[in-house]
């Protein structure tokens, strides 16, 4: 191959992006200088986060204007390398990849993949970004304990998939939140105690009452919306509410998030409410990485990966986050991945 195929970004969406926002180009392949290395993308991993990237409203990471290629993190094998630390045929991860086949990446800013600690898609699942999301946020700012009813949104999804499983590693009890009863049937297999379909269920406030009847004691909530509304008006004495994402405004992303206040039932319930992110954590991935893939080696960790075929489903795959259509962790392969 000798031209660079990427996205680039066509205009900033208004509301729900959709596939017009992105546009496929070439460009030629880049050369590594001192210090960098030539990567070729073997898997790339789409995350609701670029919904934030794409949007011109400030954010807690720079974003993407227009005509700049898409942000985004991956895999991908070092064909090239002018770093001491990088050889050629090394596997490495990092959030610098973009959507596109070739990347040169400054070598510090590389994780050197360990292919024996799991496989090349594990790094951007539950070793990566939404494994180490759910291994921190559950176990620190969520203070998990035994005993708990923790109430995951966007259950099934790639965070929620571990959350559910680290509470039940932790003695607690898990309920699930999802769109489908196809997704709570697959989350009850992998320990989920209980299941909600925010879809049909006739009140979701009820439904969590229900299904969480010695109220919540930690809320993971990876969506915002109504399904945040109804966590809230069944808190339990000291909960704890991890605000880790907000995927259900991602149609209404620069707008102020409007809706009930519940000031009173967080100080009835004596609850404390924190917003979580994973890059305030980067100096202890090693260790949590280790345990997350004992874990899953002993077979008490389970994990179910969505993969779209080649670079030009990118935007595609992307957008089935947005739309509740992926079944686990969303991925694409853009080359064959040479340790299967
Ligand atoms: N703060 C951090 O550091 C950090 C790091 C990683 C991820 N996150 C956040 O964690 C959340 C989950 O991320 P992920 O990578 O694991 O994605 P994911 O759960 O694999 O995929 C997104 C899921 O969100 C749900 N969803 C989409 N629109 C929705 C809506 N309107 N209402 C309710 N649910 C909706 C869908 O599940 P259903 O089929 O159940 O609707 C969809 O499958 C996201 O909000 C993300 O931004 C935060």
């Amino acid at each position: 191959m000798t031209e660079n195929r990427q996205w680039v970004l066509a205009s900033h969406p208004t509301g729900m992006p959709d596939l017009a926002n992105w546009r496929l180009e070439t460009a030629p392949i880049p050369d590594p200088e001192d210090g960098e290395v030539l990567i070729r993308a073997l898997y790339l991993s789409v995350d609701p986060y670029m919904r934030g990237r794409i949007s011109p409203q400030k954010n807690y990471a720079a974003g993407v204007s227009v005509g700049e290629v898409m942000q985004g993190g991956g895999v991908g094998v070092v064909v090239k390398s002018r770093a001491a630390a990088l050889q050629e045929g090394d596997f490495v991860e990092s959030f610098g990849f973009g959507w596109r086949d070739y990347s040169v990446q400054p070598a510090p800013g590389l994780t050197k993949v360990d292919p024996t600690l799991g496989p090349l898609t594990a790094w951007l699942s539950y070793l990566g970004l939404p494994g180490l999301t759910a291994y921190f946020a559950l176990l620190e700012t969520g203070a998990v304990k035994a005993g708990d009813t923790v109430l995951v949104s966007a259950a099934s999804g790639a965070v929620g998939q571990i959350v559910g499983q680290i509470a039940k590693l932790k003695g607690a009890r898990a309920v699930a939140v999802a769109s489908s009863d196809e997704k709570l049937t697959w989350c009850r297999s992998i320990g989920y105690d209980a299941g909600i379909n925010y879809r049909t269920v006739p009140d979701l406030t009820e439904a969590v009452a229900e299904a969480c009847p010695d109220g919540v004691d930690v809320f993971f909530d990876n969506t915002a919306g109504p399904i945040h509304d109804a966590a809230m008006k069944n808190l339990a004495l000291f909960a704890r509410i991890v605000i880790c994402g907000t995927i259900a405004l991602a149609d209404r992303f620069e707008e102020p998030d409007i809706g009930e206040r519940f000031i009173r039932a967080i100080l009835v319930a004596r609850a404390k409410m924190q917003g979580f992110l994973l890059f305030d954590h980067t100096d202890r991935f090693d260790a949590a990485r280790a345990e997350l893939a004992a874990w899953e080696k002993d077979g008490r960790l389970h994990h179910r990966e969505d993969i779209a075929e080649g670079l030009e489903q990118t935007p595609a795959a992307f957008l089935k986050l947005l739309h509740s259509e992926n079944f686990g962790k969303q991925l694409v392969r853009i080359a064959h991945d040479p340790t299967l």
